[in-house]
């Protein structure tokens, strides 16, 4: 069945409408939200205005995934990486999800949405791991769109993490060697009980990973973009969507 959804047109926008299928919706979308810095400063404003904008289309995206069927929205917002930048764009950063959750987590609830974090709490700053907690613990019940928030997240501190507790689980005979397999390496990962994604989205022009989620993105479809994540519409998603159902996944096989 084709159902034909038709993009809201904004003001400004001029998008043409993208109709997606209603089957074979991924099941698991995760974004590279990039782009923000640069789309401030074709604006000449500050980056902060970047961020601030991108948490705009956060929301946006977050309620069309829920609207197209998506079950799980991975969002790239913070790598173990981004701490090498200015302290004040840092500490920017940080009270980002206080400010998301303030705004919008009423509405999430009303929703349905079940908020979760994939990341490394460790140092994150307590009044940011404290809203994400009070987020997570208030919608656990929810049934509805996951949306999973990648926040200090680093792909290769998660495997090295999970490497050593498998290593440590093998000196001590918890596990033996040959039973390691995919399995007991997934399970292992931040993404634990979150199937791999099927879609990945990149916004901004860059044509990489940046450490994000190496070992669960094997077999994902790629789709890139060089639209600003602040400037990233329902329209923009929808199309990632409708090509993703054109795709062949083949997983080696023919
Ligand atoms: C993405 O936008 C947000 C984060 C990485 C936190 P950027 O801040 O990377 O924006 P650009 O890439 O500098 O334009
Ligand atoms: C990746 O974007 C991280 C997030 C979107 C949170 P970056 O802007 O940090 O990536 P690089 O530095 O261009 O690879
Ligand atoms: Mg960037």
């Amino acid at each position: 069945m084709i159902e034909r959804l038709w993009a809201k047109l904004g003001k400004s926008s001029q998008q043409p409408e993208v109709s997606v299928s209603a089957d074979n919706v991924p099941e698991h979308v995760a974004i590279i939200m990039d782009g923000n810095g640069r789309w401030a400063k074709h604006r000449g404003l500050p980056r902060m205005a970047g961020h601030h904008s991108g948490m705009k289309a956060v929301k946006r995206i977050t309620v069309e995934a829920d609207r197209l069927g998506v079950k799980y929205l991975t969002l790239y917002a913070f790598s173990t990486e981004n701490w090498k930048r200015p302290k004040a764009e840092v500490d920017f950063l940080m009270k980002l999800p206080q400010q998301f959750l303030e705004i919008e987590l009423d509405e999430l609830i009303s929703n349905n949405v079940q908020v979760r974090m994939m990341g490394h709490k460790e140092d994150l700053p307590s009044y940011t791991l404290h809203a994400v907690e009070e987020a997570i613990a208030k919608t656990a019940g929810n049934t509805g769109l996951i949306l999973n928030f990648a926040l200090n997240y680093g792909s290769r501190k998660e495997m090295l993490e999970a490497i050593k507790q498998i290593a440590a689980d093998a000196a001590d005979g918890r596990i033996a060697v040959e039973d390691i397999d995919d399995k007991v390496m997934a399970g292992h990962l931040l993404s634990n009980g979150i199937p791999d994604p099927d879609l990945l989205i990149r916004t901004s022009g860059e044509l990489r990973l940046s450490n994000f989620m190496m070992w669960q993105l094997a077999y994902s479809e790629l789709w890139f973009t060089d639209v600003y994540w602040p400037e990233f519409t329902e329209t923009h998603f929808r199309q990632a969507i409708a090509e993703y159902q054109r795709r062949a996944r083949r997983y080696g096989g023919l």
